[in-house]
């Protein structure tokens, strides 16, 4: 197992999968997916899938263990971010993604990610500090990752989020300062809310399908 591990990660610190696009696909994006808390690089293929069939996929596993459970950064507690980690383990993912563009030869300049909560809260994360890496973003269920020193011109980058009314874990309001946030950067960013909690719906995943289409 510990071999196998080693070789999924080669010289790129994530234990990953990549999936290759379809013919029809190739000249498409790489969706970059990422997973939320206890879940691993399995999780999100499928929805990958569903919401571009052609395309390439990047599905790493987040690199911290909090009792076992995979995620992409640490927190303190409960929507509580170890702010210092997170900016580290954001330059982290962001090199992975570049250096997987060359080994896998896909196209850096046309990555698309699609997280959930703590998966979305990394590529929020990105946007905000390394937005040159990621095209667009499906963020489900995402909060405020932080506020960085110097907001990042985020002009021409599409993003689609997906909230939850009565999400235990990611009050309105904070989706609502996420959207202020990304907006005033300069981002087009598309909101669907539903009225349950912290969880992805049909519904949303139609509404992202159709969204996505857009940068295909
Ligand atoms: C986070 O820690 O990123 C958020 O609270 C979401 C989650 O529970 O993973």
């Amino acid at each position: 197992m510990e071999n196998l591990e080693n070789q999924k990660k080669g010289n790129m610190d994530f234990i990953h999968h990549y999936v290759p696009p379809t013919q029809a696909g190739k000249q498409g994006p790489t969706l970059l997916l990422l997973h939320g808390t206890g879940g691993d690089e399995n999780d999100l293929l499928d929805l990958g899938r569903m919401l571009a069939p052609e395309v390439g996929l990047l599905s790493p596993r987040g690199n911290v263990s909090e009792n076992g459970m995979p995620r992409f950064f640490r927190r303190l507690a409960e929507g509580v971010f170890d702010v210092p980690d997170l900016i580290q383990r954001t330059q982290e993912l962001a090199d992975f993604v570049e250096s997987a563009s060359t080994i896998y030869s896909f196209d850096a300049k046309k990555v698309i990610a699609v997280g959930f909560s703590n998966g979305a809260n990394i590529a929020a994360s990105m946007l905000l500090l390394r937005p040159q890496v990621l095209l667009a973003a499906v963020l489900l269920h995402p909060m405020v990752p932080l506020v960085p020193e110097e907001m990042p011109k985020l002009t021409g980058k599409r993003v689609f989020i997906g909230a939850g009314r009565r999400d235990p874990i990611v009050p309105m309001q904070n989706t609502e300062r996420l959207v202020t946030l990304l907006r005033e950067a300069g981002a087009d960013v598309e909101t669907h809310w539903h009225s349950g909690g912290h969880t992805i719906t049909h519904e949303e995943i139609r509404e992202a399908k159709q969204w996505i289409q857009v940068s295909l």
